[in-house]
């Protein structure tokens, strides 16, 4: 039997109604993986699930990633990232605060990026009875399918340069500074600016102004800095168009998965406290971009 899947009326999201608390068989997993391809972003709601049914689930996409900033994992499931603007008796931050207020696609600053995320939500903050802290979703295939032939052919072969301390640089970011260690793990990378997508071969633009600090041209010669600065700040917004978003408004219960390799995506940080937003973040390692 098909799964039930209702599409979003947007370039991209779904969701899938399934109870991922039940054990599911690897024929329904991969009829699962095709929706989530086909989709892009793709949902689960109500879900009552344990830390390690999040896990679990999660690790059957592919190994899970351990963050860089240690301090806000499960310490007894590290795989488990907190997002939080919540704070503890001693007022600092259980978790990320800032949700991600650039558009980024998660951790594109590793030689070996994220496939995809999975956001599980556990509080969510609302306000005169309205839900806050929406993110959303850009699909990066209909981005780039949509550009000039002109454009496709300057950016084959060209890579962006992705930096992870890039968003740290915003003066009133809630993130720790990073340690010198931490930089160290963190170098620069460069990955093409066209992607082929890992499981459909499809191509994607893979550039956010959030991260991406300069542009590998074909040649291995870098493009002037001004230049590249404003050639990643065009695609970034031709990507963002209304036309190739999705807005997730969250409920609590919604399970969001989201495929890096095809998407970017925004945290709406239009909430304070004691407005509360809770939620735990498993992150799936991906292949090296292509
Ligand atoms: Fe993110």
């Amino acid at each position: 039997m098909a799964i039930p899947v209702r599409k979003c009326d947007a370039a991209l999201g779904a969701e899938i109604v399934v109870d991922l608390s039940r054990a599911i068989d690897d024929r329904t997993f991969t009829e699962l993986e095709g929706i989530f391809h086909d989709n892009i972003v793709v949902f689960f709601r109500d879900q009552h699930l344990t830390n390690e049914q999040h896990i679990a689930f999660s690790r059957r996409l592919g190994e899970l990633e351990i963050h860089i900033v240690k301090k806000y994992l499960l310490p007894e499931d590290p795989e488990i990232l907190l997002v939080s603007n919540i704070k503890n008796d001693a007022g600092e931050h259980i978790g990320l605060a800032d949700a991600g207020f650039t558009w980024h696609s998660d951790t594109s600053y590793r030689k070996n990026p994220s496939r995809c995320s999975l956001l599980y939500a556990k509080e969510v903050p609302h306000r005169d009875g309205k839900p806050l802290g929406d993110t959303v979703f850009a699909n990066c295939i209909a981005a780039y399918e949509a550009l000039p032939d002109a454009m496709k052919r300057r950016l084959a072969g060209t890579k962006a340069i992705h930096r992870y301390s890039m968003r740290r640089r915003v003066d009133n970011s809630p993130r720790p500074k990073l340690t010198a260690a931490q930089l160290a793990e963190t170098p620069d990378i460069a990955h093409p600016i066209v992607r082929s997508h890992p499981y459909t071969g499809r191509k994607a633009l893979y550039v956010t102004a959030g991260e991406c600090i300069g542009i590998v041209l074909r040649d291995g010669e870098q493009m002037p800095e001004d230049e590249a600065l404003d050639m990643i700040a065009e695609l970034d917004a031709h990507c963002v168009r209304p036309e190739f978003c999705y807005r997730h408004s969250w409920r609590i219960g919604d399970l969001v998965m989201w495929d890096n390799a095809s998407a970017m995506h925004l945290a709406i940080c239009d909430y304070t406290l004691p407005e509360r937003r809770l939620m735990h973040r498993t992150t799936v390692i991906g292949p090296e971009p292509i």
